[in-house]
Parts: C-alpha cells; sequence; structure tokens
C-alpha cells in the first residue's frame, strides 16, 4: 500500500509518499523560511501564494524520488487542518484534483495527527503512548490510543512551547525562526545567571502556561538595557532551561496519569519542532529514565512539519478505511480530542 502525502498548514510545502512497511520512498520539504524572515513571523497571504507556486513541482519531483507515477499510489492524503487556512486550502485542493484525475480516494489528514503517528512511522510504536507535542502552535500532553483517539491530559493555557522561543528570540533580537536561534546562542551561555520562573512547576495536572515567564524575560531585557553578546547568550540559556524543565516537569505529572490509565505501557513520545532542541530531549530523558519510560524522539526532520507525516497518518487512516469525501473542506481549528472544544472556547490553540 503507497500513500502520497501533502502538506501545506504553515510555512513548510512538503510532499511524501510512503509505503505501509514504513519505507519512506520520498520526502521534499520546502521551507518558505527565506520569505518570512523579513516579517519576523509567518505571513499568511505570503504563505498561500508560495505554497500554491511551488506544490505541483514539489508533488512531480516526490513521485520522481518514489520513481513511479500515481498509477502505484493507493491514496491521496493532505493535511486539511488546524493551521492557516490559505496554505491549508492550497494541498486539499490540490490532493483532491489528483484524487479526482485519478480515480484514486482522497484521505484528509489532521496535522496534529500527523505529528502524533509519525513514532509508529519511524519506529513501529504499538498504541497506546503518551505523546508531547510540542511546536509552533500546539502544545499538549496525549494518550494516545489509536488512530483517531486521542485523550488529551494536558495543555497550554497561553502561548505554545515554540511560540514562547519564537518571541523569546524576538525580543532578544536573534530573529526568526526563534527555537534554533535560541539553541544557537545558548550554546555559549551560563543558564543560570539569571534564574527565570518555570510556570506551573509543581503544580497539580498537566497543563502548560508560558506568559509568566514571557513577561519575566521582558522585563529582565528592560532592566538590563543594551545587551552584550554574552548577555544575550546567558539569557537565551536561561530560557531555553526553564521551557526544558517546565515542559520535563508537567511530562512527568502526564506520565503519572498516562500510567494510570494504561499501568502496562511505558512509552513517551515527543512530536513537534521543539522536539528538536536538544537541552529538551536532555530532560525528557532523564524525566523518562527516573520513571521506567522510553523515550522515542524521531528524528529532527520528521520532528518539524514535513509530508512523510501527512502520507503516514493518511495510509493508517485509508487501511482501516477512512476515507473522505471531496467536498470535506479545509478547517483552520481542528482539536484532535472531542473534549477539546471546551478547551478551544476558554482560548487554548487546537
Ligand atoms: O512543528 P513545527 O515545524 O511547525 C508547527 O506545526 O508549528 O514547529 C515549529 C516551531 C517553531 O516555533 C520553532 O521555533 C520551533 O518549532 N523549533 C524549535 C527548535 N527547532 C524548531 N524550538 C526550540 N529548539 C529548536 N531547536
Ligand atoms: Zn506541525
Amino acid at each position: 500500500m503507497i500513500v502520497l502525502g501533502i502538506e501545506t498548514s504553515c510555512d513548510e510545502t512538503a510532499a511524501a509518499v510512503v509505503r505501509d512497511d514504513r519505507a519512506i520512498l520520498a520526502d521534499r520539504v520546502l521551507s518558505q523560511e527565506a520569505e518570512h524572515r523579513p516579517f519576523g513571523g509567518v505571513v499568511p497571504e505570503i504563505a498561500a501564494r508560495s505554497h500554491l507556486h511551488h506544490l505541483d513541482t514539489l508533488i512531480r519531483e516526490a513521485l520522481g524520488d518514489a520513481g513511479f507515477g500515481l498509477e502505484r499510489v493507493d491514496a491521496i492524503a493532505a493535511s486539511a487542518g488546524p493551521g492557516l487556512i490559505g496554505g491549508l486550502m492550497v494541498g486539499v485542493t490540490t490532493a483532491k484534483a489528483i484524487a479526482m484525475a485519478s480515480g484514486k480516494p482522497f484521505v484528509a489528514v489532521n496535522h496534529l495527527e500527523g505529528h502524533a503517528l509519525t513514532a509508529r512511522l519511524t519506529d513501529g510504536i504499538d498504541f497506546p503512548y503518551l505523546l508531547l507535542l510540542v511546536s509552533g502552535g500546539h502544545c499538549q500532553l496525549l494518550a494516545v490510543e489509536g488512530v483517531g483517539r486521542y485523550r488529551r491530559l494536558g495543555a497550554t493555557m497561553d502561548d505554545a512551547a515554540g511560540e514562547a522561543f519564537d518571541k523569546a528570540a524576538r525580543l532578544l533580537g536573534l530573529g526568526y525562526p526563534g527555537g534554533p536561534a535560541i539553541e544557537q546562542a545558548a550554546k555559549g551561555g551560563d543558564a543560570t545567571r539569571f534564574p527565570l520562573p518555570r510556570p506551573l512547576q509543581g503544580r497539580p495536572g498537566c497543563d502548560f502556561s508560558f506568559s509568566g515567564l514571557k513577561n519575566a524575560l521582558r522585563l529582565l531585557v528592560g532592566r538590563l538595557g543594551a545587551l552584550t553578546d554574552q548577555d544575550r547568550a546567558d539569557i537565551a540559556a536561561s530560557f531555553q532551561a526553564a521551557v526544558a524543565g517546565s515542559l520535563a516537569d508537567r511530562t512527568a505529572r502526564g506520565m503519572a496519569m498516562f500510567a494510570d490509565l494504561y499501568p502496562a505501557a511505558r512509552t513517551l513520545v515527543v512530536a513537534g519542532g521543539v522536539a528538536a532542541n536538544t537541552a529538551l530531549r536532555a530532560a525528557l530523558a532523564d524525566t523518562a529514565q527516573g520513571r521506567g519510560f522510553a523515550l522515542i524522539v524521531p528524528p529532527a526532520r520528521l520532528c518539524t512539519d514535513n509530508g512523510a507525516m501527512i502520507a503516514w497518518a493518511g495510509l493508517e487512516r485509508f487501511r482501516l478505511g477512512l476515507v473522505d469525501g471531496l467536498d470535506f473542506a479545509a478547517r483552520p481549528r481542528w482539536p484532535l480530542d472531542p473534549g477539546a472544544a471546551r478547551l478551544v472556547g476558554a482560548g487554548v490553540k487546537a
């Protein structure tokens, strides 16, 4: 079974081909980073136009890498939400057009399900497992119980983890995207020079919050005035340590909640762009080891947005008979778990 996957929900245009034996036959990702950098963040209109400009070629290249044409593909999957609606519409419309022209089924994939199932593509793990999803738009702990079956244990009350990195980088004048810039700057820094708060540390539940930390950072930068490169490095290191510490603390609580639900399951998966952060990986490795959990972090290029995760999630759905009609509309908000509507209403991102 072979599936073509398309990803256009944010600022990566991606197309990939995967097979049901977990082989990635093609995996093309085109980053729009340079186009958005002058604006210090993703500009939705620029993103949509760029997806439109590049997607056809990228799909052709992906099929070229796989070494066959559409006739060998069993289904066409596209990221259909959550994300920036203009980009989502480009990907979904393209996938539907290919599906219609080739007579193959179309599978609408929840972008978050793509991240959530990546560890089954890379490591072949079984359900259930605990997932820490940390990206530019999302920060949540989920029990992944099966395809389409997610139980949210905790989520951010304000910013996503990646968003916090991006805002901190902007405050320090380190540019966009913030996560890699902070990690780079932190390499020469002293994480103990400026103690910053670790949000919600020790508090019950496993929700997240980054607004207090962001505020503390803003006050610190204001107090210091003109920053030297060493100041920047020390602040970046302190900030990274605070985020990693907070995420590890909340995840430890999530592990306890997960262990109550599934006493025999002991796997923690980390996904999303922030999972590329080495300080976070180290903190989570400690936390997992102390609690007898195996830690699985997919390779960085499969943690950040990519087409292989969409193709794989599409394949998992398709082989269960879950296909979608050509009337399926892309949606900017699309929570993974049914209980999330209430949280979305309270201002939490989908
Ligand atoms: O998953 P992703 O590629 O896109 C979304 O679906 O959001 O995640 C992008 C986010 C950005 O906020 C970026 O700053 C962050 O992941 N990120 C990192 C690192 N690499 C990417 N954050 C911390 N450390 C990194 N090395
Ligand atoms: Zn993502």
